[in-house]
């Protein structure tokens, strides 16, 4: 589905980002894998950009490596996030400005570094929102602004882009990841009783709707969202 194509891949060191690093290869795709630490992503097959995401020396550096190493870029996965859950009169402003950096600012950096690349290549954007751009939680108010922004960046990039490049967004659920590791297990399953799939996602399960989105089989598809959330939503709307 991605033969000779290059793909950048952020927050590939861990859940998601990881599950389509693996997704990508197999398809055929050369894999650009950026991460806070380069460490885990150190292997023979792909080329591991060691960087913060919000930081635009780092999208200088993807850039320039993605136009030395391969010649070209075909694919962006801006999926890399952070979250700090606290109720809005609690959380710092500095945990405030990081959220919306890393989760909302780096598309931006991302897109500016890259769009020449993806224009020439008629490239594909795709982003990970989340259900949060969507549906109120408590304790998530600039992991959620984020997420809304990612959403409707999307839908603007796709107009601005088109018809070289197309944006997708991705909206996941609950998916079983690391950063599930700190939510103990009556949230959990509060999370997966709340899902018409009754369970958790699993990473290659998001994996497998970026990839439709990132490949030809989603040519005429763009400025769109994909829920990819077992449901979940939905229920919220059947309640
Ligand atoms: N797991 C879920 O239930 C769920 C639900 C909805 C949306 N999402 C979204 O899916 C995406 C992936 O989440 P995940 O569950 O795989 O998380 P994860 O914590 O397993 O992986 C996130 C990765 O991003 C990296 N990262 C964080 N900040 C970075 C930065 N500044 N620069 C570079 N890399 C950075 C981390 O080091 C980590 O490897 C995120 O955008 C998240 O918001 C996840």
């Amino acid at each position: 589905m991605l033969s000779g194509k290059v793909a950048v891949v952020t927050g590939a060191a861990s859940g998601i980002g990881a599950a389509v690093v693996e997704r990508f290869l197999h398809e055929g795709a050369r894999v650009l894998a950026v991460d806070l630490t380069g460490q885990s992503l150190d292997r023979a097959d792909l080329l591991a950009v060691e960087g913060d995401v919000a930081d635009a020396e780092t999208w200088r550096r993807i850039a320039d490596m993605a136009r030395t190493e391969f010649g070209r870029l075909d694919v962006l996965h801006s999926n890399a996030s952070t979250v700090v859950r606290a109720p809005a009169h609690e959380l710092s402003e500095d945990a405030w400005d990081r959220q919306l950096s890393v989760n909302l600012k780096a598309t931006f950096l991302a897109v500016s570094a890259c769009i020449g690349m993806l224009r020439e290549s008629r490239g594909a954007v795709v982003l990970t929102s989340s259900v949060h751009a969507v549906v109120g939680i408590p304790w998530h108010p600039a992991y959620a602004a984020a997420k809304g922004g990612l959403v409707s960046l999307g839908r603007q990039l796709a107009v601005e882009y088109g018809p070289e490049v197309r944006v997708n967004t991705v909206l996941p659920g609950p998916i079983l990841t690391p950063v599930w590791d700190g939510i103990g297990e009556e949230d959990r399953q509060r999370s997966v009783a709340a899902t018409a799939a009754g369970r958790f996602g699993r990473p290659e399960e998001v994996a497998a709707a970026v990839t439709f989105l990132a490949c030809a089989e989603s040519s005429y598809v763009t400025g769109a969202t994909l829920l990819v959330d077992g449901g979940w939503t939905a229920m919220k709307d059947s309640a």
